[in-house]
């Protein structure tokens, strides 16, 4: 259910907390599926609710960059990173004090943990109300599309205590720089592009290639349940079109990303978009071509994800299975009418 955020219902939600509970958590990025970092059966939960497999680690979620300093080793790099870009949608992968008591679950076991402080005033008060971490991976069935709204979060977790944050404002995750090794290097684009870090930092390495880094950076992620058609200028008959920038495709399902070509918008757009093509009766989507630069190396890595084909079944499973509103209704409360640009 969808909470109104209230003096009293974050207690409730802290409370829900502190009992080893989930609950929906708005984040600029996209919305988390929060617990107890430290509890283990918490963190279990998670992996449980999402069905994501264990060796997939989580983000630990904090108030602030003083909160993390019993759990990780500290270093110039992270301590200019996260004076310029905290509260923000970056990750930091550091090493992982011994001593830290948050449960190895939610690093799988890793000797390093992913930390964050999140930019939204919801998920702020929370972390310091609470005054422990919170591990928080994106609010979705593991390999699905993120989560920019609380009703994506409520069709796919109707149970959940999922307070009200509004869209976020980013609408990508949040991008992974592992400070681990001499050389920072990027795990995953993401809400803060690689030119920002880089003006800042100098040049990112790559994670190499034998290493699976960011154990989460499957290939297929993210992904519609419809195929999805890369660079593609028009849809063709039958297809669904996400657009980006100036169109004049004519079909009967176009979504435009950002009618001005801006990628902070499109980035914004991208997975309420996606879920809303996906619910249309249409063979496909097709997708416009989104420039390798900034914030679309992040989109274009999503898109990626997302377009790698998956088995038909799957959709037939799929829409037994979700809970989803009407197809039209949904795309006309946020569209006004199932026809635009
Ligand atoms: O914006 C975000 O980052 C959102 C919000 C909720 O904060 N969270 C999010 O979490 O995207 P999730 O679980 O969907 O993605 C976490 C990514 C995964 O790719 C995981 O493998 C990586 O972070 N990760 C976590 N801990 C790691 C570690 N110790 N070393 C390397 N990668 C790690
Ligand atoms: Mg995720």
């Amino acid at each position: 259910m969808i909470i109104v955020p209230t003096p009293e219902t974050l207690e409730e939600a802290l409370g829900i907390l502190r009992k080893g509970g989930l609950i929906g958590l708005p984040t600029e990025t996209v919305y988390g599926l929060a617990a107890d970092a430290n509890q283990d059966l918490a963190v279990a939960t998670i992996f449980e609710k999402k069905k994501r497999p264990t060796f997939n680690p989580l983000i630990i979620h904090g108030p602030s960059s003083e909160a993390f300093t019993e759990h990780v080793e500290w270093n110039e790099i992270a301590e200019v990173l996260a004076q310029a870009f905290w509260p923000g949608p970056l990750t930091l992968v550091l090493p992982r004090r011994s001593s830290s008591p948050i449960s190895l679950l939610a690093s799988a076991g890793l000797d390093s943990l992913a930390v964050r402080v999140p930019n939204h005033p919801i998920a702020l008060a929370l972390l310091e109300g609470f005054g422990k971490l919170l591990a928080a991976p994106s609010a979705n069935p593991s390999g699905k599309v993120s989560p920019t709204q609380a009703n994506h979060v409520e069709e796919d977790f109707p149970d959940l205590f999922i307070l009200e944050g509004g869209d976020t404002i980013v609408g990508l995750e949040s991008t992974i720089v592992d400070l681990t090794s001499n050389i920072p290097c990027l795990l995953r684009p993401g809400g803060i592009s690689q030119e920002e870090i880089e003006s800042i930092i100098g040049s990112l390495g790559l994670p190499s290639q034998d290493s699976i880094k960011a154990p989460g950076m499957m290939k297929s992620h993210y992904a519609p349940i419809l195929p999805l058609r890369l660079n593609a200028t028009c849809p063709l008959e039958g297809e669904a079109y996400l657009a980006f920038g100036p169109t004049t495709c004519e079909g009967k399902y176009v979504l435009n990303l950002s009618h001005k070509g801006d990628l902070a918008e499109a980035a914004a757009h991208l997975f309420k978009m996606l879920r809303l093509l996906d619910q249309l009766e249409v063979q496909g989507i097709a997708v416009a071509p989104i420039p390798y630069q900034g914030l679309g190396m992040a989109l274009n890595d999503r898109l990626q994800r997302a377009a790698v084909p998956r088995g038909l079944s799957e959709k037939e499973q799929a829409t037994q299975s979700l809970m989803l509103p009407s197809i039209t209704n949904n795309f006309a409360k946020d569209y006004g009418s199932p026809q635009l640009q």
